[in-house]
This record gives C-alpha cells, sequence and structure tokens, in this order.
C-alpha cells in the first residue's frame, strides 16, 4: 500500500518526570490514510507520547511536525484547529451536560454547524441518549460520545488512546471498522494505543512496539506478533490467541 504524506511526526522526543526519562528520543509519524497501532507494556510511555504530539504537553528535547512545520510550542487548542483530533485515555466529557449539550459546546468551538450534530450521534448509536446526562452513560456509552466528539472537528489526524477501554465486543468491532473507514475513505491519519490486540491489529496497516520509553520495532502487524519482545514483553501468554499471522 503506498504510503500517504506524513501528517504529524514527533521526532527524536524526549519526556521526563521527576528526573525519569519517560520518552527517551522517539520518533514516529502518523500518515495520511493509514491505521497505526502503537502497542507496549503498561507504563511504556505511549499516553505521554499522545500528550506530545497533541499539544497536552511540552517534551524536555526534540519536535512535533505538522505537515513539516513545527508545532512543538502550539497549544492543544492551536493543534486541533489544524486538525489533530485527540481522544484522551481517561474520561472526558462535561459530567454536567447532556450528550446533546457536550456536542453542541465543542462543535461552537470548532464551527461544525449544529444540525449536523443529531447524524453525528446516531452514527455513534447515541441518538437515544440525546437529552441524558453524559454522567449518566454507561463506560460504553461515554467512549462513543468522546469519540463523536473528537470528530465534530472532522480532524485530519486522530490520536485515539485506548478507543476500545469499556466498550462491547460487538461495540469493539464496529468501532474498529469505523476507525479504519475514517482512513481508508476520508484519508484521516489515525493513530491508536490499546491492549485490544486482535481488534488494533485487524485494522492496522502498522504496528510500533514502544518498550521502556523507546520505539523497538515497528512494521506490519505480522513482523509485530512473530517479534520476540512482541511476544515476551507484551504479549506473553496471550500470543497462542491470536488469529495466526
Ligand atoms: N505527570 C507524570 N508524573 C510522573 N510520572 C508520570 C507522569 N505521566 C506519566 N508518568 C509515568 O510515565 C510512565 C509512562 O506512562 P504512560 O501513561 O505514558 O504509559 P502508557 O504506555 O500509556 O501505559 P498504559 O498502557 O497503562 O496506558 C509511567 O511510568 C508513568 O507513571
Ligand atoms: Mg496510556
Amino acid at each position: 500500500m503506498a504510503d500517504g504524506p506524513a501528517l504529524l511526526r514527533a521526532d527524536t522526543v524526549e519526556v521526563r518526570h521527576h528526573g525519569h526519562a519517560i520518552l527517551r528520543g522517539v520518533s514516529l509519524d502518523a500518515r495520511a490514510g493509514r491505521v497505526l497501532a502503537l502497542l507496549g507494556p503498561s507504563g511504556a510511555g505511549k499516553t505521554s507520547l499522545f500528550r506530545v504530539l497533541v499539544g497536552e504537553e511540552r517534551p524536555a528535547r526534540g519536535r512535533v511536525l505538522f505537515e513539516a512545520r513545527d508545532v512543538t510550542r502550539e497549544p492543544l487548542w492551536r493543534r486541533a484547529r489544524r486538525g489533530v483530533g485527540y481522544l484522551p485515555q481517561g474520561p472526558s466529557v462535561l459530567f454536567d451536560l447532556t450528550v446533546e449539550e457536550n456536542l453542541a459546546t465543542y462543535a461552537a468551538i470548532v464551527g461544525r454547524p449544529r444540525r449536523e450534530l443529531a447524524e453525528l450521534a446516531a452514527r455513534f448509536e447515541l441518538g437515544a441518549h440525546f437529552g441524558k446526562r453524559a454522567g449518566e452513560l454507561s463506560g460504553g456509552e461515554r467512549r462513543r460520545l468522546e469519540l463523536a466528539r473528537a470528530l465534530c472537528a472532522r480532524p485530519r489526524v486522530l490520536v485515539c488512546d485506548e478507543p476500545f477501554s469499556g466498550v462491547d465486543p460487538a461495540g469493539s468491532e464496529r468501532l474498529a471498522r469505523l476507525l479504519r473507514a475514517l482512513a481508508i475513505e476520508d484519508g484521516v491519519a489515525v493513530v491508536l494505543a490499546d491492549h485490544h490486540v486482535v481488534e488494533s491489529l485487524a485494522i492496522a496497516d502498522e504496528v510500533a512496539l514502544m518498550l521502556d520509553g523507546v520505539i523497538e520495532m515497528r512494521g506490519t502487524p505480522e513482523e509485530f506478533q512473530r517479534h520476540p519482545a512482541a511476544q515476551g514483553r507484551y504479549l506473553g501468554h496471550w500470543r497462542e490467541t491470536l488469529p495466526p499471522a
């Protein structure tokens, strides 16, 4: 498959917390029309890298480029306007507002017409919950709202931190298809981190394995499944339950 242009790129990024090196010279790029899965054990640094990519955290060293422009010092909202969408790992809805109000608030910020929100909600099976407070949603419903909100801005890059967490199996499958369609049909550069390995590998064009703050390997899902470090440090015996590479 031909490579699309690199839209968002981390270039030798370093992050430190309390004197500990969390990211140690990480380079990674998200390409238009491609799904990149960033996989690795808890604590490896996936969320830390995403926070740097979207503008929630400044790296101690290194740069972030959006379409070759240095955006390292730009805040999250400015990168969002450029087309960087973000689904954070933790809950990020406004709990006291309804589903509709949550979407409308974000739509107003990014300039999406309110009349299009019902369709967006329907796409994420949120239509029946439109008037419900976000704080009353189930975990999976809330995740769908957070993703719908991230898509309000029609992002060109979508950074998804554990999109499948809390979503039931059939819902995860639908969500995986939707993320794949965003890349294939809309040309979005999708980057995701998730421990739902089956769903992630099924839709990924490429996989990067992160261990201890470095990218240990990058390759096809098949190369990932065969890689000794992926098998030993991350998958453990679960590798035997994966569909054959
Ligand atoms: N603000 C912070 N202060 C101190 N340590 C931090 C901070 N943010 C992250 N860390 C540490 O950095 C390391 C990487 O965390 P990170 O959240 O990036 O991991 P992760 O790969 O996303 O893990 P998971 O799969 O569990 O989500 C962890 O050891 C974490 O404790
Ligand atoms: Mg994380």
